[in-house]
């Protein structure tokens, strides 16, 4: 049974329909990547999950308690410090200010952040140290649902696998689900259990791959050559403006979204 349940979604900015006919499920505990090109939706789709934005149309059943998100730019409060901007959510929840410095110092540990730097304001930090700072916000409050909007593209690679490692031992512990949006293929492997491909003009769904594989068993040649059985599949060449001459393109984009298991 999902515990998100989106059925027939339609959204328009003014006249223009950015999204078209959506309908996604998202299990507890289940972590969902949705790529697809810049532009396509996906932000927007996001902000309707999160309630921030109202859908011109849509059927949605949210059984998810507490959700926490992690936008596209990190949108930290500039008068705060780094510390007081990861425990926001945990002010809100009247957490004592002594427990909130613990749990932020030891998040802050965990994401590769010094105790100097979270005395810092948001301008003296570097965009993959604000990135780091939504993150460690958006898990402190140990959400039931993570929506997270790119949450590691401005990083270096060493720092994407320690945060990798993290999140799904975060989502293992928690039993966590995460919606998560982005631009990699090869990072939608490596987290997900589901990745979902979406179009632009409007925005849709066209196919759905079900990664079989457990996540202890998810070793780096595995990740290679499962993404690279993704770049082969029409569905996903054709979502990412991959597609040649030889395809029918037509015929695939009409045929409603597709599923499989790779
Ligand atoms: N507030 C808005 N008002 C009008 N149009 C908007 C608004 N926000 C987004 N759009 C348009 O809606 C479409 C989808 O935007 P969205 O930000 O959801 O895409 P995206 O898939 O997240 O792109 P990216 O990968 O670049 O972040 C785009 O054409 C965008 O220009
Ligand atoms: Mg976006």
């Amino acid at each position: 049974m999902s515990a998100l349940q989106i059925r027939n979604l339609q959204h328009k900015y003014a006249l223009t329909e950015v999204l078209s006919n959506i309908n996604l499920d998202l299990a507890a505990g289940e972590t969902l990547a949705l790529v697809g090109p810049s532009g396509c939706g996906k932000s927007t789709l996001l902000h309707i999950i999160a309630g921030l934005l109202t859908p011109s149309e849509a059927v949605i059943k949210n059984d998810f308690r507490g959700t926490a998100c992690m936008f596209q730019e990190p949108r930290l409060l500039p008068w705060k410090t780094a510390e007081d901007n990861i425990t926001l959510g945990l002010k809100a929840l009247h957490v004592p200010k002594q427990a909130c410095r613990q749990q932020a110092q030891n998040i802050a540990k965990t994401l590769g952040l010094t105790a100097d730097d979270l005395n810092k304001y948001p301008h003296e930090l570097s965009g993959g140290m604000q990135s780091r700072i939504a993150l460690g916000r958006a898990l402190i409050i140990k959400p039931d649902l993570l929506l997270l909007d790119e949450p590691f593209s401005a990083l270096d690679i060493g720092l994407k696998l320690e945060l990798y490692r993290l999140l799904r031992q975060h989502i293992t512990e928690r039993g966590s689900s995460v919606l998560m949006i982005t631009h990699d293929l090869m990072e939608a492997v490596r987290l997900a259990d589901r990745i979902v491909m979406m179009i632009p003009e409007p925005g849709r769904l066209i196919g759905e791959f079900t990664l079989q594989q457990s996540h202890a068993e998810r070793s780096e040649t595995w990740i290679y050559q499962t993404t690279a059985k993704l770049m082969a599949n029409d569905r996903i060449r054709i979502g990412f403006g991959l597609a040649e001459g030889s395809l029918n393109l037509t015929e695939h984009l009409h045929t409603q979204h597709s599923g499989c298991s790779i």
